[in-house]
């Protein structure tokens, strides 16, 4: 997304660098990697941490005065009631939560979720005044059959169903490309986040197996708003150094 400068030229936004834990870190562990990050990042992404449920709210404390935000990895698509073990949108909110991951391949995979279940997802999370950021990507095969572009427009077209698109942010993770050290050159996801910008006016983040060696080169592509961090966020070294590129 880009906005104007007072001389009209076209200048970009601070990209968006989340960290995606997944299942780490306990609340020892998050809090020193938040005490380390504080001292190393600078001024030039926004950031946002998808911590475990269970780090969130002290995390929120001790981000209070920065502008680091918080987003919580998952949330169940109904407000309140008998859901055993599930985290409501306002609950996010409550423990500091600014945004919210939904339909990450992991979800998708281990536990089922469909483009349906995220779209309900994403009208609960707005409705809560939550920022979803909804994945999307293909499958290897699916890469190698030319049809990465169908894969992602169909689970954008079903997952964004009657969704006003301005609050959402997208990420495009090619499902072979994450934890597997195999990160898409800057120009395959360049041609998928441009495809994606020619249907959605929108942020739309990269994710998978981004890292300090490869993000500079990936933030660089014009469609390329921002990174989705997986195992390269655990270490803060690391994930400030993509923050600071
Ligand atoms: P990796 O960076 O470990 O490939 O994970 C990407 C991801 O799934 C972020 O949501």
């Amino acid at each position: 997304m880009k906005e104007k400068s007072q001389d009209q030229k076209i200048v970009r936004m601070k990209p968006l660098i989340a960290a995606n834990w997944k299942m780490n870190k306990d609340i020892a562990e998050s809090k020193e990697f938040v005490n380390r990050l504080l001292k190393l990042v600078d001024n030039s992404s926004e950031i946002v941490l998808f911590a475990s449920f269970t780090s969130l709210y002290i995390l929120r404390t001790m981000l209070e005065h920065s502008r680091i935000k918080l987003g919580g990895q998952n949330m169940h698509s109904e407000e309140k009631g008998t859901y055993t073990g599930e985290v409501s949108a306002s609950m996010l909110k409550d423990a500091g939560c600014e945004y919210v991951i939904l339909g990450h391949s992991e979800r998708r995979q281990y536990f089922h979720e469909t483009d349906e279940t995220i779209n309900k997802k994403i009208k609960v999370a707005l409705k809560n005044k939550l920022m979803p950021i909804v994945c999307v990507g293909e499958t290897l095969e699916q890469r190698e059959n030319s049809e990465t572009e169908s894969v992602v427009k169909n689970q954008l077209e079903k997952c964004l169903k009657g969704v006003k698109i301005k609050n959402v942010v997208i990420a495009y993770e090619p499902i072979w490309a994450i934890g597997t050290g195999k990160t898409a050159t800057p120009e395959q996801a360049e041609e998928v986040h441009k495809f994606i910008k020619g249907m959605y006016k929108t942020r739309i983040i990269y994710g998978g197996s981004m890292k300090p060696e490869n993000a500079k080169e990936l933030l660089s592509m014009p469609d390329i708003d921002g990174g989705l961090v997986g195992g390269a966020s655990l270490d803060a070294k690391s994930f400030a150094e993509i923050c600071n590129d």
